[in-house]
């Protein structure tokens, strides 16, 4: 029976136990961590992309893609204070839903992390590039972005030859460089370990926080009633419409701005006391965090408005087209100022406009130092699930080999520095952020769904935390993710169930037979 293979909790514990991490993290530090992973190149980023999807309704996406972390984070909690080991979504459903879904939740977790690692340091370039440039030093195209290549690569693959692509291939480049160097120091800084990585983060997400408050204080008292009018120019969306547009729409693409908190939890083998501190690090860093996006978010639309772009016909056009930037190209050449949703560096734009570009330079530069500390987290989450699916004999088990004097898995780490430095080479950062949702909705909905199995085939065991209401909290996770991920763009609907094929046949080809579960390892 496929579905029959199930690892016990009992052996998970026990596998933890015999090799396993440095526990060397408390509940302030796992906070911080989490804080660390979730604030980054969505709030910085791709609030530009949302604004286009539903213009000032927006705000509502926040809350709807917040309101869905947070019942997965119910959730997760109770799921990661019954089982602290590494692994995550993929340890949980092993336990639960046997080995081929855990299987798959690991591989698409790896579009979460790995792939989301990506998105953060495409973000992270941008703004380097952006502050390089604004102090006089240009970096040249061809090696800060990969849009000719793109370009290329449709045009190989059939697309019409149009003036949109031609541009693209005049003035676009091939390879990202500083967002391959990034993911390389980041790595590196994992290799030397979890405890130094920890203190650097820290110092990180405090540089984040006050960029925020800045401007948060700076663009809260110029908020003009007027430019929340109209609210919804897009409508409410729904999940069945292709366009992506829509206040639905935005919240799958700002999902991404949320993504991370749950990588506290792949932490748990290396905290102290994870019954008490796990759970402590999801809440508290998805409550701060969804509280600094509603003032944030509220504060660049006040400031400025944030009605979507349209086509000379009157179209509201996709975020992340040839197109849209075509458009705003026209726009800002008019002399007028140019529209949020057309920033690539939405909050320091917003603080230019209203004329405190110092600021505007800080939030710059403070984007620079902490969404490195973001690429970390995600990482840190991609190689803790690689290293306990390489412990469970799924993969080889050369990963799982920890450094005699770091004490960390370098092995994987390196891997998946490599694999992460290769996607952020030649994708754009809104295609990465979608690409990882797609893979994080999915480890979502079946945390939701093996809390409630567990509850039911193994009702006794202790929970250090209970999700309240269970029930109705689960059930809410999982229309959520359904909802969410039916939202994307088409293209990323794609990518799951594609990446999963792959998936399977690396699972049957290899991880099936010399699974320490079938070989009675465990
Ligand atoms: N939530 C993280 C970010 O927005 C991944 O960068």
């Amino acid at each position: 029976m496929i579905f029959g293979r199930v690892k016990s909790l009992d052996a998970i514990l026990a596998t933890a136990e015999k090799k396993g991490l440095h526990r060397s993290l408390g509940a302030f530090q796992l906070t911080m961590l989490g804080v660390g992973a979730v604030i980054g190149t969505g709030i910085f980023v791709l609030t530009s992309e949302a604004a286009q999807k539903a213009g000032p309704g927006m705000l509502l996406s926040f809350v709807v893609a917040g309101f869905v972390c947070a019942v997965a984070a119910l959730c997760y909690s109770e799921l990661a204070s019954m089982v602290p080991v590494s692994g995550s979504a993929y340890t949980y459903t092993y336990a639960v839903t046997g080995e081929v879904l855990a299987w798959m939740v690991g591989w698409a977790l790896i579009l979460e992390y790995a792939v989301g690692a990506s998105a953060v340091a495409v973000g992270w370039s941008n703004h380097f590039v952006g502050l390089l440039n604004g102090l006089g030093w240009h970096v040249p195209a061809a090696i800060s972005n990969a849009d000719a290549l793109m370009a290329n690569m449709y045009l190989a693959f059939g697309a019409a030859p149009s003036p949109d692509l031609t541009t693209a291939l005049q003035t676009g480049g091939w390879i990202n460089f500083p967002a391959i160097v990034i993911i390389a120091a980041v790595t590196w800084l994992l290799v030397i370990g979890t405890t130094e990585s920890a203190r650097a983060n820290a110092v990180l997400v405090a540089i984040k926080i006050v960029a925020l408050t800045a401007f948060i204080a700076l663009t809260l008292p110029v908020l003009n009633a007027k430019n929340f009018d109209p609210f919804m120019p897009t409508g409410f969306g729904n999940p069945f419409s292709s366009s992506g547009l829509g206040v639905l729409g935005a919240s799958a693409s700002i999902f991404f701005a949320y993504v991370g908190f749950d990588a506290v939890s792949t932490a748990a083998e290396e905290t102290k006391n994870p019954q008490r501190n796990v759970p402590i690090g999801l809440i508290a860093s998805l409550t701060i965090c969804t509280i600094f996006y509603l003032l944030v978010a509220s504060g660049a639309i006040g400031a400025i408005g944030a009605q979507p772009v349209r086509s000379l016909s009157g179209v509201v056009l996709s975020p992340g087209t040839p197109e849209i930037a075509g458009r705003c190209a026209a726009i800002v050449a008019t002399g007028a100022i140019e529209p949020l949703v057309c920033s690539k560096e939405a909050l320091v734009h917003v603080l230019d406009t209203i004329n405190w570009p110092m600021v505007g330079r800080f939030v710059g530069l403070a984007a620079v130092l902490a969404l490195p500390s973001v690429v970390l987290m995600m990482m840190f989450g991609q190689t803790r699930v690689f290293f306990t699916m390489a412990r469970d004999g799924l993969l080889p088990s050369r990963l799982a080999s920890i450094h005699p004097k770091f004490r960390t898995p370098h092995v994987v780490t390196v891997v998946t520095g490599i694999a992460a430095a290769i996607a952020a080479a030649i994708l754009p950062v809104g295609r990465l952020a979608d690409y990882s949702n797609a893979g994080t909705l999915f480890a979502f909905l079946m945390v939701a769904v093996s809390v409630m199995v567990l509850r039911k085939t193994d009702p006794s065991r202790k929970r250090p935390f209970r999700t309240p209401l269970v029930w109705v909290v689960a059930p809410l996770a999982i229309i959520g993710c359904v909802g969410l991920y039916l939202s994307l763009p088409l293209t990323a609907k794609l990518v799951l169930p594609g990446w999963g094929a792959i998936g399977l046949v690396i699972y049957f080809a290899y991880s099936r037979s010399r699974s320490h579960v079938a070989l009675g390892l465990e």
